[in-house]
């Protein structure tokens, strides 16, 4: 308690959401642990027909503010539903596995993470997408008028657009317009208002 004192609301939001796990960095230098598996897996309400009912879950505050987005979202005319969100090592590897397959893994890097190095993981990330064009995840959905609510949207609620156009040398990925990522809302609204990336925010803000 001491500590936050000389640092500021903005600080103490951060240090409240670092110790939370909310600023967790995974990416292909960062590894999850194999066997990590969050312990406070919730449902989301909201989700596409047909899809891995195991793949509905997120890290309970995040599933709360996901529920809320696609409340709001719906509240100004915008259908937007969860596809995947909390995936296993052993899913990501059958998804990755097959990817490999059918493109070859130099295609497969610049898309999927190989299991170990997906958010997915962590169970604060979830891919999105909308009845308009069937639920389908695609380069286009950032031109959509439900891509284009999120990516506006999405830090009101704690999220960030986590693989941004412009910036694939630095997430290690190509531009993801479905996929969010929930840090809190402190950090979510300076990322979107500098339209940084979780890596260079997390530089910035000496944060680890
Ligand atoms: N599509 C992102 C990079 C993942 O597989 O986690
Ligand atoms: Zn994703």
């Amino acid at each position: 308690a001491e500590i936050y004192y000389f640092m500021g609301e903005k600080g103490k939001a951060l240090e409240e959401a670092k110790a939370k796990g909310l600023l967790i960095l995974v990416n292909k230098e960062h590894p999850v642990d194999q066997n990590y598996k969050p312990d406070d897996l919730s449902e989301v309400k909201y989700y596409a027909p047909d899809r891995d009912r195991a793949a509905r879950y997120m890290r309970a505050e995040a599933a709360e503010a996901f529920d809320m987005l696609v409340e709001k979202a719906a509240e100004e005319g915008v259908v937007i539903k969860m596809t995947t969100a909390y995936r296993s090592y052993n899913f990501q590897k059958i998804l990755f596995d097959s990817y490999v397959k059918k493109e070859g893994e130099e295609k497969a890097n610049t898309y999927s993470a190989k299991p170990g190095q997906s958010e997915h993981q962590t169970g604060l990330s979830v891919d999105v997408s909308s009845p308009s064009v069937d639920y389908q995840l695609s380069n286009d959905y950032g031109k959509t008028a439900e891509g284009k609510w999120l990516a506006d949207n999405a830090y009101r609620f704690g999220f960030i657009l986590r693989f941004l156009q412009g910036k694939e040398n630095i997430t290690g990925y190509q531009y993801e317009p479905w996929h969010i990522r929930y840090v809190g809302l402190t950090a979510a609204k300076e990322i979107y208002e500098q339209g940084l990336t979780l890596e260079e925010y997390l530089l910035k803000n000496e944060i680890e």
